[in-house]
């Protein structure tokens, strides 16, 4: 088969290191891909993945019988839809199910419907409303933008001070442009996050091993928001009784509510779940894989990803068998000085070949080619992976690995995985 996978982040590098894996990938294109995806598949530039017709006309071009589609923009812009309606096989959501994540106040208002558990809210396009409900209501409290706003448009304030200003900056200075007029505001879930990715058909969903991110920036989980600066799997706090709660009042409903509303999900789903003393709550829900936590849920995968992922497009689910390996996955992000604010682009990075030849599996998020040199190109650049048999052992070796590579300014948290070593349990 061939393969087109769509994005040119760490979620899509390791997309395509398992995809290419597979005995059914006879040839892999990445659009646009990133340098280190190039000794596993051709990436293509010069076409945007906003623009679907061209994207549409290059599936065409390269006879490609599956796109995998890694960010949301193209799935909330309709790509799938576009691919579908020209005979091609794509995996991941179409542009109404993609909305899930698209547009909060559209998966508040469903989960409310449906009666999936998550934090109380109400949505308001007036600032004053807004302000008059967070002074009621209290600190702490949550503002979320509503649209897309990279993983950034979340404001958890503590005080009321902080949940005021981010109602001005959001509303009225828009920080976050059209994403935020339209604000949920949240009640705060104390408890602690895991990351439930699901493959799902549309009728079958299927949780993937649970994982756990760390969204900020600094060490002690200090700092603004970040998409994610490292990851592990499996989530200790994931237990089989809290992955069987979740499937059953989480996953499987709100499959069954995208259905019902006439917008069929097929995909992968990241449930972002808060484990609160009442059981698992939905955070957030994505219409995509997460990053990184692809980079460590994949490589704990043993079934053939291409296989998979044709189920889900064919509606086969059911009959496809999902394994899974055991042993724990760390993920290190190691990002450019500044991130997620302003940060330097074109630095050289070295080190990687070391890294490589030391065992190190290294996911590029932002890099690119200068004058025959790998440099930074983005906020996060690299995603540093290790798998042994248990977390301490996976944190020691992924270490080992962002120890050999080096750019100036970089900079990675240095307590990945800290509350799985807290729990001090492994699945070895
Ligand atoms: P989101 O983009 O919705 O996932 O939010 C980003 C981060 O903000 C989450 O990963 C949580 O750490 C935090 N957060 C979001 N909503 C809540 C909530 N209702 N209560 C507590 N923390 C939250
Ligand atoms: N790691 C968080 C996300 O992908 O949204």
């Amino acid at each position: 088969m061939k393969l087109l996978v769509i994005g040119s982040g760490g979620r899509e590098h390791a997309l395509a290191w398992k995809l290419a894996q597979s005995p059914k990938c006879e040839k892999l294109y990445a659009l646009p891909g990133n340098p280190g995806m190039e000794s596993i598949a051709e990436c293509i530039g010069g076409i945007s993945i906003e623009d679907n017709a061209a994207v549409v006309g290059l599936a065409q071009e390269k006879d490609i019988d599956l796109v995998v589609v890694g960010p949301e923009v193209p799935l909330t812009n309709g790509l799938a839809d576009a691919l579908k309606k020209a005979g091609i096989q794509a995996f991941g959501p179409s542009g109404k199910a993609a909305e899930l994540e698209g547009s909060k106040a559209f998966s508040k208002n469903l989960m409310k419907k449906y009666g999936i558990p998550t934090a109380k809210y109400e949505v308001f396009t007036d600032a004053e409303a807004a302000r008059d409900y967070v002074k009621r209501e209290g600190a702490p409290i949550v503002i979320k933008a509503d649209g897309l706003a990279a993983g950034k448009g979340v404001i958890v304030a503590m005080d009321l001070d902080t949940a005021l200003r981010a109602i001005g900056d959001m509303m009225e200075d828009g920080a976050f442009g059209r994403a935020g007029s339209r604000v949920v505001i949240e009640e705060f879930m104390e408890g602690e996050e895991a990351s439930l990715l699901a493959f799902t058909d549309g009728e079958t969903i299927v949780p993937m091993i649970s994982s756990q991110d760390h969204k900020r920036a600094y060490d002690g989980d200090k700092g603004p928001n970040t998409g994610g600066m490292g990851t592990y799997a499996p989530a200790p706090v994931m237990t089989p009784d809290m992955v069987q709660a979740a499937e059953e009042k989480i996953l499987k409903p709100v499959i069954a509510a995208m259905r019902e509303e006439g917008r069929p999900y097929q995909g992968c789903l990241y449930a972002g779940l808060m484990i609160t003393k009442d059981g698992p709550k939905v955070v957030e829900f994505n219409a995509r894989f997460g990053d990184p936590e692809t980079q460590v849920v994949l490589p704990l995968l043993e079934s053939d990803l291409v296989e998979i992922m044709m189920a889900c497009a064919e509606g086969t689910l059911d009959k496809t068998k999902i394994q899974w390996g055991t042993g724990a996955v760390v993920c290190v992000v190691m990002a450019s000085g500044g991130y997620p604010g302003n940060y330097a682009k074109g630095v050289e990075i070295k080190g990687l070949a070391d890294a490589k030849s030391a065992g190190s599996l290294v996911f590029h998020a932002g890099t690119a080619w200068k004058d025959g040199k790998i440099v930074t190109a983005g906020g996060r650049v690299l995603g540093v992976v290790a798998r042994a048999d248990s977390i301490r052992e996976a944190v020691t070796q992924a270490y080992e690995g962002v120890k050999m590579i080096d750019f100036q300014d970089a900079f990675y948290r240095r307590d990945i995985a800290h509350r799985a070593l807290e729990y001090g349990s492994s699945r070895s």
